[in-house]
């Protein structure tokens, strides 16, 4: 056995402040900050503890009191008794994990942050959000905070059901609705109830969405990335995969491309779906947002059998509340939410409560009419400082979204340096490489420079501070 000289004075200073504790509380108080003592690891394993008369003595309590904590603490497995005398740590405690750690992606030293993904979150409708808050507990009846339908609340499957038919197009039966906490979800449901019904292979587009493509292995699917053509995704690539009977497509606007796919292409993507008794997910992440037009309505809408369709406030809102929607065709509906229950029992109530009174109240359309007025005047002072500080730009893609993409002039390649000489001025940006498949650089010796430009969360002025604290970084690079 370890043999460590009584810590004496360590235990007197970590439980003084517990035995000067009202009476009535002194003996948990002392048995409360023994026990953080040896899990913080203040007091190492074999340390050998006072006898009960000297540390009584020390801290002025009974010695009752600290036989009795020693007792408890070595009950617990904290402290072990000697084979003769003494008390001591017990080996068997490992230290306690420091406190959480955030692991969400912050960028470190950016002054103007470009990469996309993220809405302003200072547009979060606090006030309205928080009458709905009022509003569900004031009037949600108590049956209601028991598990909820694992599809979600009838209330808000009706409400959310009109919405989407009024804005998207779908073909929105709220049968058929199941609520979830985001495309993520979304897309890990559809997975796993496509590999239970032997679905090997899930066809995506490259570029295309590295986070959500992610998701497919995880549920035992493997991925095929398919290239992308100027009306969408590329089917000749496509109808060749044999082992693909499932897509997950982005169709109203393409991410990251920025296109809208052709009517000519939706229509033979559904053809295709048809032919191999197939499925295609419709990932509608930002299809609210059009700035030229009124969007093009969803895919889902044309074919609702062959079509699951996808969708979050993530865009909206704020990704922040993990809500989000599954429109199922009904022969996978079953399953699906069979999934959706063993994976949580269902959507938060109140959430879900919280959305459904906010659609009904109109809130939800005020607050995306809100963000496209604001988004369109990003979009517009995006355009403007890229055709200032970079002449020659081109920007692709539909009048949409929260990102454009930006191919620059000659001159500023290869886009590797390109990016690292931005991001070391305080600017981060994306090249759209990030988003390929495979080897997710530019090919070798490529001069041009095509950036993922997310615009959303910055106020134009930032914009305009972004675009030309880039062009100062990039200047002296740029051949005239
Ligand atoms: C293409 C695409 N779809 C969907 C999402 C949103 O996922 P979720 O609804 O799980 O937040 C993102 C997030 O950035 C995205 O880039």
């Amino acid at each position: 056995m370890t043999s460590s000289p009584p810590s004496g004075s360590a235990a007197r200073e970590l439980l003084l402040a517990a035995a000067a504790a009202p009476a009535r509380a002194r003996g948990r108080s002392l048995q409360a900050a023994l026990r953080e003592a040896v899990r913080s690891g203040r007091l190492a394993p074999d340390t050998r503890l006072p006898s009960s008369r000297d540390l009584a003595a020390d801290l002025g309590v009974s010695r009752g009191l600290v036989t009795e904590t020693y007792e408890q603490l070595t009950a617990e497995g904290y402290l072990r008794s000697g084979r003769g005398a003494g008390t001591w740590v017990s080996g068997a405690v490992r230290a306690a994990r420091p406190r959480a750690r955030d692991l969400a992606p912050r960028a470190q030293g950016v002054r103007v942050g470009f990469v996309p993904g993220t809405p302003d979150l200072s547009l979060f409708p606090r006030a309205a959000w928080a009458a709905a808050q009022r509003g569900v507990l004031t009037e949600l009846p108590h049956e209601d905070l028991g598990y909820p339908d694992p599809r979600g609340l009838p209330r808000l499957r009706t409400a959310l059901a009109g919405l989407l038919t009024r804005r998207r197009g779908v073909v929105a039966d709220p049968e058929l609705l199941v609520i979830v906490s985001g495309v993520t979800q979304a897309t890990t449901l559809l997975g796993h109830v496509l590999h239970a019904r032997g679905v090997t292979a899930v066809g995506v587009e490259d570029p295309g969405s590295p986070h959500l493509d992610s998701l497919y292995p995880t549920t035992g699917v493997r991925v095929v990335p398919l290239p992308m053509d100027d009306e969408g995704l590329a089917l000749g690539p496509l109808r060749s995969s044999s082992d693909v009977r499932a897509l997950l497509t982005t169709p109203s606007h393409q991410f990251p491309t920025g296109i809208a796919y052709s009517a000519r292409r939706r229509a033979e993507l559904l053809d295709w779906a048809r032919s191999v008794d197939g499925l295609i997910l419709e990932d509608d992440y930002d299809g609210d947002f059009r700035y030229d037009r009124a969007p093009v309505g969803a895919l889902q809408g044309l074919d609702p059998e062959r079509v699951a369709y996808a969708g979050s406030v993530s865009k909206s809102l704020a990704p922040g509340l993990r809500l989000g929607w599954l429109l199922v065709p009904q022969a996978l509906a079953k399953d699906v939410v069979e999934r959706k229950r063993t994976m949580d029992l269902g959507h938060p109530t109140l959430d879900q409560a919280m959305f459904a009174r906010f659609l009904e109240r109109g809130d939800y359309d005020r607050q995306l009419r809100r963000c496209r007025q604001a988004y369109q005047e990003r979009r517009d002072a995006l355009v403007t400082a890229l055709a200032e500080h970079f002449p020659g730009t081109r920007v692709t893609g539909i009048s949409a979204g929260l990102h454009v993409i930006a191919t620059l002039p000659e001159g500023y390649g290869p886009e590797e340096r390109f990016v690292a000489r931005v991001g070391a001025a305080g600017v981060a940006v994306r090249p759209v490489s990030a988003y390929r498949h495979g080897d997710a650089t530019a090919p070798e010796g490529d001069p041009t420079v095509r950036l993922v430009l997310g615009y959303a969360h910055l106020p134009p002025s930032r914009i305009r501070e972004g675009v030309r604290l880039m062009a100062e970084a990039a200047g002296s690079h740029a051949v005239a």
